[in-house]
């Protein structure tokens, strides 16, 4: 049983949920944040319990990180940066590339379990769906930005898995599988479901980048939470690769008249399509379609998604709802 659990990136969105899980189960948890995206609000229900510490700190600092990791079982990874869609990709090419190294550096002094959080957005452009672990990683060209994280991510995976060969510490990876729900980051970073409630609750159109027609398999977060735990729980988890999402394919078009749905009723959505070249000023590659086979996480951890795309979006927009309102109080 491990006890001690340190979740890096514990202010974001899955992290903060992962911590409010991790507590109901009663496990102690040391969450780490330097806040750079994340949100001490997230954290507000964690902070109320005596297992739960926050260290405000960065995952670049290899020192800080081995005394921070020194006394736990296993250490969630998921301190990282995203696509770099409106910022430039050194930031997350080097704190991706640098956290990882050194949370895997942390973990062998005294053999702890690294949870490393990976992404869907590794297979790239591969047309064969659905995505299984062993499926081709297909990468578009360096100039374009967006690849930088799933690079990235490629990278960090190879890393931990010679890791675990060179020194003997078990290792998880975790591609998810776009995530939703309470404490999702309100810009794009948290993705286009953040952003279209957003624009829908102010009577804002709703931003599309392209044509809509790229589709996505959106998770609710206590999809993914679950996920985590089983794999921080599984001995059979060690040494693997898990696609951890929803299965559900929607498009990105369809999704925004659904949450115009949930919140103004049968009117039409505000819809505003903008064209990819109009918000990188340089060449952009966009998924256009992307579902998990989740058939290795079903059979190695007893793994499926449970919520239903409107159920967890009705609870979603209800969050956000409070959110935008406290701002405005
Ligand atoms: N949300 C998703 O659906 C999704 C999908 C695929 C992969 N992931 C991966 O899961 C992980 C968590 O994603 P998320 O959506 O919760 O992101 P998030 O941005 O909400 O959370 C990441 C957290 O890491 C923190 N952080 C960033 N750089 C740091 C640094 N140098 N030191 C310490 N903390 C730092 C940020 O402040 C933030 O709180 C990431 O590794 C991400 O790549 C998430």
């Amino acid at each position: 049983m491990h006890n001690r659990v340190v979740v890096t990136g514990a202010a974001g969105f899955i992290g903060s949920n992962l911590c409010e899980g991790l507590l109901e189960r009663n496990y102690l948890v040391r969450g780490i944040d330097n806040l750079s995206m994340g949100n001490l609000d997230n954290l507000e229900d964690c902070t109320n319990s005596e297992r739960f510490e926050f260290v405000e700190e960065d995952v670049r600092n290899n020192e800080k990180m081995n005394e921070l990791c020194a006394d736990s079982d296993v250490i969630v990874h998921l301190a990282a940066y995203k696509i770099p869609r409106y910022g430039n990709a050194t930031d997350t090419l080097l704190i991706n590339h640098q956290g990882t190294k050194n949370i895997l550096d942390a973990a062998r002094q005294g053999s702890k379990k690294v949870v490393l959080a990976s992404t869907s957005d590794v297979y790239g452009k591969n047309p064969k769906l659905p995505f299984s672990e062993d499926s081709d990683l297909v990468i578009g060209p360096s100039t374009v930005s967006r690849w930088s994280y799933a690079v990235s991510k490629i990278y960090d995976e190879h890393l931990a898995l010679a890791y675990q060969d060179t020194y003997n510490i078990p290792v998880s990876l975790i591609r998810f599988f776009g995530g939703y729900g309470p404490h999702q980051h309100l810009t794009w970073w948290g993705g286009p479901q953040s952003v279209f409630i957003g624009a829908a609750l102010r009577g804002k159109p709703m931003e599309i980048h392209g044509d809509g027609s790229q589709t996505r398999s959106f998770t609710y977060i206590s999809d993914h939470v679950e996920g985590i735990i089983r794999i921080i729980e599984s001995e059979r988890a060690n040494g693997e690769i898990f696609n951890i999402g929803s299965t559900h394919e929607i498009t990105i078009l369809d999704l925004a008249k659904t949450i115009n749905r949930l919140i103004h009723g049968n009117s039409d959505p505000l819809i505003q399509f903008v064209p990819y070249k109009s918000f990188t000023g340089k060449p952009y590659e966009d998924v256009m379609r992307r579902i998990p086979d989740i058939s290795k996480a079903q059979r190695l951890l007893g793994y499926s998604w449970k919520v239903q795309l409107e159920d967890g979006l009705k609870r979603t927009i209800a969050w956000q709802r409070l959110v935008e309102d406290r701002k405005h109080e």
